[in-house]
């Protein structure tokens, strides 16, 4: 069967071909060689191969697979989720406008306010989950990028993708997603009419918490598209063949991980939502969250396996919350097989976060556990 015919669950199960023909291996090889020999009559023995910084084999199989995916015409992987940020914002020129959601990973918008600053970007923060608050902004005026992340990162915001891109058309503006805690399963932002969908690899898609990688994927091959592959390649901006093989390992088992998450996250958010020491659950997945209905639309396959929830009391009833747990890891990141959870007031103080939140990142284990470690940390 053509790889371009097969479901996401069974491209995903053979990542990066099926059987190495050289060696008969049911896996990839790993070609860690930085150049690549020429021969008598000076052409490269591979064609597909000069130097690894232009070219890698490892590299361009995950970029086809993810590529596909989301329904894209070209991915691009980068050395972490940053570094993919950056390449496409850095495509805007001295003196334009970004529109960018609030409240999402603060490093992204840390990142972001400092380079706008730097090259005198005008870069106007909204809640795009209002979509009449982003159509305001989109036609305030003409812009190069409108930013989203959905869900976003620790609020669990969803914003109307469809929307998003109506409004940044206005703005001649491409619509850029921040998908990386839908995974390329549970949404596909290019078919709703974005331009690009990002996604921080190093969360769920590689999903075991040992390799950090970023990715971009285009509907179409843009000027600015070809502006950032020539960049990724002069400025080096690379994944090494090992990152590129071993996130192609984490991406064939992507679908049996997302779906226990989902259902795992589905399991807790029932648990707490109901709890006496929880104040509020923030999950698309619960009825009362503000996107419910968005969220079942853009998210028919499940709600994924970030949530944030508010403990009742101080700051010090949060942290001692979070202390007490023993399964889930006191640890930044989201996407990994093993649950994690974190303070975020301790890392974005400034930022408007409460003091009582804690963000959950749901991994793979048995759900009953998980639940049972929160209650003896929340106190039955
Ligand atoms: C939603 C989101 N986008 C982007 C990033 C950045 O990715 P990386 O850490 O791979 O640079 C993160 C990291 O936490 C994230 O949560």
């Amino acid at each position: 069967m053509d790889a371009k015919d097969m479901q996401p669950e069974t491209l995903l199960a053979q990542a990066g071909g099926a059987i190495d023909l050289a060696s008969g291996g049911v896996v990839p090889p790993i070609q860690p060689s930085t150049t690549f020999a020429r021969g008598e009559d000076y052409q490269p023995i591979n064609p597909a191969n000069t130097y690894a910084r232009d070219h890698n084999d490892a590299v361009r199989q995950a970029e086809a697979v993810l590529s596909q995916l989301e329904g894209g015409e070209a991915a691009l992987l980068f050395p972490t989720g940053m570094a993919a940020i950056a390449a496409l914002f850095r495509t805007v020129p001295n003196g334009g406008r970004v529109i960018v959601q609030s409240g999402i990973y603060w490093g992204a918008t840390k990142w972001i306010r400092d380079f706008c600053e730097r090259r005198q970007v005008v870069m106007d923060e909204v809640d795009a989950s209002d979509s009449a608050a982003l159509r305001a902004a989109c036609e305030a005026g003409p812009a190069q990028i409108v930013w989203v992340e959905t869900p976003s990162n620790p609020w669990l915001r969803i914003t109307d993708i469809a929307a998003a891109a109506e409004a940044a058309k206005q703005a001649g503006a491409l619509l850029a997603v921040d998908s990386t805690a839908a995974s390329p399963l549970l949404s596909n932002p290019l078919k709703l009419g974005a331009d690009v969908v990002m996604h921080s690899t190093t969360k769920v898609i590689n999903g075991h918490s040992d390799v950090l990688g970023g990715v971009l994927v285009t509907r179409e091959r843009t000027p600015v598209w070809e502006e950032i592959a020539i960049d990724r390649a002069s400025a080096g901006a690379v994944m090494g063949p090992f990152e590129a093989w071993l996130l192609l390992r984490g991406m064939r088992t992507l679908p049996v991980r997302v779906e226990r998450m989902v259902d795992n996250a589905m399991k807790i958010s029932e648990f707490l939502k109901d709890h006496p020491r929880v104040e509020a659950v923030l999950y698309p997945g619960v009825k009362s969250h503000p996107q419910h209905e968005l969220a079942t639309k853009q998210m028919p396959q499940g709600y994924g396996f970030l949530m944030s929830f508010l403990v009742k009391g101080t700051r010090e009833d949060a942290l001692r919350v979070a202390g007490k747990l023993k399964l889930f890891h006191s640890a930044t990141s989201l996407g990994g097989v093993e649950s994690l959870v974190e303070h975020r007031h301790t890392i974005e103080p400034h930022t408007g976060i409460p003091e009582s939140l804690l963000r959950l990142s749901i991994g793979v284990e048995k759900a009953e556990d998980l639940i049972a470690d929160l209650g003896q940390a929340l106190g039955q």
